[in-house]
């Protein structure tokens, strides 16, 4: 039994909960950024793959007081790292959190990297290299108040990063955001899906790997754990060969994305043909004003500008006003949700919410609004 912690965007933390106990995880706990949670080796390579919502999976290694530096080097030195890290494999160290004395988080890095690499020397006489940007080990620390936690991060780079996604657009929304917004539309397959500010097709390409169950980590060319002293190859291989076995050949209802410009257009078609849904759901080049309801219900889910990263807000309102005129007169019987950055903008659309989830785009405050349009 392993101990875990998925790291997620904040507000996403019980959304999570939910995914990672649909997969089989016990002893669920969301906190804040991430979720705890306790499963063998088979669950930790299964959440890694199939999980659409975490950023990171982190194993922890263990849990001590720190209160400085020195402290912190003589418990790092404690671990049994000849377990996890050999010194013909590279590490990097990533720091979050900080308490009075360790509140530089590199240096923080610098201190667990040293006590690590200098207890390899006496015990092997060899040690492991330092590799920031593809290392073989990533451990991750973390200090919150005089604790510290240290971890092996399973995942390698972040697991928003499906793969699939080589060209993004002006303002692409993370994959993993994608697939809760999704998820809190509440939209389940066999409902019609429009998103008709596409960009990138993010949102439309995460309902159509959710619709024909289509594990989000099958495009990754690694994971964390693949490096690792311990890694069953075995285990993986035929849990991806199960997932690959489970896709689904049929969307059940249309999935589609429109956008006005057509280089963001022939971006979602390549990410679509990236993850192998191309045939599955459909893009097309159409300016908002020319938008038809595909059919006489369903869920619309789109992020429009909203001036933090795209136009001015006069520009913008403008836009906002059309908006809401083209759901009005012809999307009856539609349950719309639009994520805006700005509450002013989102105002402007002149059609009342029904409900508003706080959600953060990055580090920008967003509501997911809910229209019922009747
Ligand atoms: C914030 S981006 C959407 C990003 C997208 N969710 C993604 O992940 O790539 C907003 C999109 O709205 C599109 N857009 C803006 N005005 C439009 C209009 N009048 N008609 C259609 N699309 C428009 C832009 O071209 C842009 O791609």
């Amino acid at each position: 039994m392993g101990e875990y912690f998925a790291t997620v965007a904040r507000g996403l933390e019980y959304l999570a909960a939910q995914e990672l106990e649909s997969l089989g995880a016990r002893s669920i706990a969301p906190g804040f950024c991430g979720v705890a949670f306790e499963g063998d080796r088979t669950l930790l390579y299964r959440v890694n793959l199939w999980a659409r919502l975490p950023f990171r999976v982190l194993l922890k290694l263990g849990e001590f007081p720190c209160h400085d530096a020195q402290e912190l080097y003589r418990s790092i030195q404690k671990i049994d790292w000849q377990a996890y890290l050999t010194p013909d494999r590279t590490l990097a160290v990533n720091a979050t959190g900080k308490n009075d004395r360790l509140n530089h988080t590199h240096f923080t890095a610098l201190q667990v990297k040293n006590a690590i690499v200098d207890r390899q020397q006496q015990t092997s006489g060899d040690r492991s290299n330092v590799d920031t940007q593809s290392p073989d080990v990533r451990i991750n620390v973390h200090i919150e108040r005089e604790s510290c936690t240290v971890s092996l991060d399973s995942s390698g780079s972040s697991l928003h990063r499906r793969g699939y996604r080589p060209a993004v657009g002006k303002a692409p929304l993370k994959e993993s955001l994608a697939a809760a917004l999704i998820q809190l539309s509440g939209w389940q397959p066999d409902l019609t899906f429009l998103d008709p500010l596409c960009g990138s097709g993010t949102l439309p390409l995460e309902a159509s790997l959710t619709a024909l169950q289509i594990a989000p980590g099958l495009f990754r060319d690694r994971f964390g754990f693949e490096t690792w002293p311990d890694f069953d190859e075995l285990l993986w291989e035929r849990l991806r060969r199960e997932a690959i076995a489970s896709q689904l050949d049929r969307l059940p209802a249309k999935i589609l994305g429109s956008d006005r410009d057509a280089s963001a257009i022939q971006q979602a078609r390549t990410n679509a043909k990236q993850c192998g849904v191309a045939q599955h759901v459909k893009f097309s080049q159409t300016a908002l004003d020319r938008v038809e309801p595909p059919a006489d219900c369903g869920v619309l889910l789109c992020n429009p500008p909203y001036g933090e990263r795209l136009g001015s807000d006069r520009e913008l309102g403008e836009f906002y006003k059309q908006l809401g005129r083209v759901l009005k007169q012809r999307f009856k019987g539609w349950a719309v949700y639009i994520l805006s950055g700005n509450k002013a903008l989102a105002s402007t659309i002149g059609l009342k919410s029904s409900r508003q989830i706080p959600v953060h785009n990055g580090s920008i405050p967003c509501q997911l609004m809910q229209y019922e349009l009747y």
